[in-house]
């Protein structure tokens, strides 16, 4: 497109060691992720000065609260972009990628839900799309080189497309943040929220919001009240507790308070009471894929109530062998979507079992939202495997035998005991 190459700071990546990177001669129309934020602002003005290249912007919908989507269009065409596509993808996340993720009681390290690991397969399948669709060459995103984010997005374009190639301008160029705002002076970009640099690193979706960086980082520090931009912080919610009932269907939620509801709307009515009362603040120190270990705040008010409650009702109508077994595989199911391999074989095979087992959670479960706990306080499934009659809990002619017990406890100790004489022998 443009001839007149500039020599500010940064310049394409010469040197590609990969089967997907772009080689600049390779780049001429461009599909690039656009947040709207300063590093995809200055990225889509810098490829077309320094590639020549046309681009075309897409911004996709994941239920961001407060974001104007239409403000991120206009900026995109403003910055030369030949078009910007805006997708609403929030039924879809919900339903293709939320959903899984319940069924699975998928946790982190035991308190991330992972809802950025659960979106960028999603954003990268839709840039796949919109490239193919606008005749592009190559997709570009804004991830830098020490997160889990790039590893994502370009592990899903790899293995749906690899006749494209990707671009990551923020992991090459030798570019600050003052730097990024020295380029949009100098081109007339404008910058958004004013040029201090934002004190932290933040992404959201319907599913949560994270911070990382800038004080965050400082392991001997409490989060600063600035942080939260979501949640009410505990000490502030209301003194009065909510009561609420999230009814599931195998697995999925429908219905709370007596009021079936779509997916989205219902994670968004269980965003707005958590953020009220102060529920689904994580303080984690997080282990990512390329081997940093992190600090991560994150305020998740949806999922804390939604997969407690889900886990809560899966433990009434499974067997105890069901509960042991299914933690491990909740346990590599969110490995694998934290790890960005959305596309691994072994993630469906983990889905066809969260789908059978799931196919008994059915139920409600009543929960208490009060300064910042989510506590379960009513349960009631119809394949609850807890019956007082059947087992004959309180009465002696059920399934359940009180003399048996002593015949019980003398075999299942059994090896124990011999070990233990064996030992003081
Ligand atoms: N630590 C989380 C993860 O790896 C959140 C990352 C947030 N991404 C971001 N670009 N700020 O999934």
């Amino acid at each position: 497109m443009s001839d007149q190459t500039d020599h500010s700071p940064g310049s394409p990546a010469e040197f590609v060691t990969t089967s997907y990177e772009a080689h600049p001669d390779q780049v001429g129309r461009v599909l690039l992720l656009y947040s709207g934020g300063l590093d995809t602002s200055v990225m889509l003005h810098w490829i077309q000065q320094k590639y020549g290249a046309e681009v075309v912007a897409l911004t996709v919908n994941l239920g961001q609260p407060k974001e104007d989507f239409e403000v991120v269009k206009g900026k995109a065409i403003d910055l030369g972009a030949l078009a910007c596509e805006v997708v609403d993808a929030r039924e879809e996340f919900a339903a293709e990628y939320v959903l899984p993720a319940i069924k699975a009681n998928a946790l982190y390290g035991g308190g991330y839900p992972l809802f950025t690991a659960l979106g960028r397969p999603l954003i990268a399948k839709l840039a796949v799309e919109y490239a193919r669709k606008h005749g592009c060459d190559t997709i570009a995103h804004g991830c830098t080189g020490k997160g889990n984010d790039q590893v994502r997005i370009e592990a899903t374009v790899a293995t749906l497309a690899p006749e494209l190639k990707v671009i990551a301008p923020v992991r090459n160029w030798q570019m600050g943040r003052q730097e990024e705002i020295e380029y949009c002076r100098e081109h007339g970009i404008p910058v958004a929220g004013g040029t201090e640099a934002p004190p932290y690193s933040i992404d959201d979706n319907m599913w949560g919001r994270s911070s990382e960086g800038k004080s965050i980082e400082d392991l001997g520090s409490a989060p600063e009240p600035e942080v939260f931009q979501l949640v009410t912080r505990p000490e502030d919610a209301p003194d009065e507790p909510v009561e609420i009932e999230l009814e599931f269907d195998r697995g999925r939620p429908i219905a709370l308070d007596g009021e079936p509801m779509e997916l989205v709307p219902l994670l968004e009515r269980l965003t707005e009471l958590g953020c009220r009362h102060g529920v689904g603040i994580v303080d984690h120190i997080e282990d990512r894929i390329v081997g940093l270990k992190v600090r991560d705040i994150y305020e998740v008010p949806a999922a804390t109530i939604v997969l407690t409650a889900h886990k809560e009702l899966e433990k009434l109508v499974c067997t105890s062998h069901q509960n042991l077994f299914k933690s491990q595989m909740d346990n590599q199911w969110s490995f694998l979507a934290y790890a960005g391999l959305w596309y691994e074989p072994l993630r469906e095979d983990l889905d066809a079992y969260m789908d059978s087992v799931n196919a008994q959670v059915t139920g409600k479960i009543a929960l208490k939202l009060y300064k910042g706990s989510a506590t379960v306080i009513r349960r009631s499934s119809p394949n609850a495997v807890y019956d007082q009659e059947l087992a004959g809990f309180s009465e002696s002619g059920g399934l359940f035998s009180q003399q048996a017990s002593p015949g019980f406890i003398e075999l299942w100790s059994l090896q124990s005991r011999m070990a233990y004489r064996v030992r003081s022998r």
